[in-house]
């Protein structure tokens, strides 16, 4: 395993996402799970957050209590499954910012192409998470990922639910600086590029379009 891939293995995360992986949970099941467990993932990429203190007064005494230093974090949905995971991380964190990022396979080349970018214009000086539920070839995570820095971020993790080993090596690869986190590994791709076992299309699941 690569020393930037982390697995959240916390049994609340594991046992979400084994309801998620069964053929027959239903949309609004599929969803309100996803909106779960990633406010878990939030909780861990955001474990080394800097905080300072500020001067306040309990109705007991006065105290110098901990709160988050700078400014807040960006989350960066990588449209359109990674709105799944965005609705779980604005519960934890509200003030975030939020950027949006769309790519599609070009079918003749395979590279990715974007198709909509709209991010925070101080995002430099913000933690940049991207998140996507599946890093399957790992292709679109990197070109987003890419396109984070392109635009300045500085600080760019990666959360997603679900990854293949093959996704794992082409974005560590591509950005070995870029932190990973994962609630699972599994085992491989299929021919179609779907993760096996994996839980299907998640886009699809999320959203009820198939
Ligand atoms: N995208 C999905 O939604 N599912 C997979 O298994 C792979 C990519």
């Amino acid at each position: 395993m690569y020393p930037t891939v982390h697995v959240v293995g916390h049994p609340l995360v594991q046992h979400k996402l084994t309801l998620m992986r069964r053929k027959e949970t239903p949309t609004a099941e599929f969803r309100r799970l996803l909106r779960e467990i990633s406010m878990l993932l939030a909780y861990e990429v955001t474990h080394d957050l800097p905080l300072t203190t500020e001067r306040i007064e309990t109705p007991i005494a006065p105290m110098d209590a901990p709160v988050l230093a700078g400014k807040k974090l960006c989350v960066i949905s990588i449209l359109r499954a990674g709105n799944g995971i965005l609705d779980g991380f604005l519960d934890l964190i509200p003030s975030a910012r939020v950027g949006h990022i769309g790519l599609y396979r070009d079918p003749a080349t395979l590279v990715p192409v974007e198709y909509y970018m709209k991010v925070p214009h101080d995002i430099a000086e913000r933690l940049t998470v991207a998140v996507d539920p599946m890093l399957a070839t790992g292709h679109s995570a990197a070109a987003a990922c890419q396109r984070l820095k392109d635009a300045g971020a500085r600080q760019v993790r990666l959360v997603c639910l679900l990854a293949a080993p093959e996704g794992l090596k082409q974005f560590t690869e591509s950005h070995p600086d870029v932190p990973i986190f994962t609630a699972a590994v599994d085992e491989r791709l299929n021919d179609h590029a779907y993760i096996v076992p994996g839980l299907g299309d998640a886009g699809d699941r999320l959203y009820g379009t198939k």
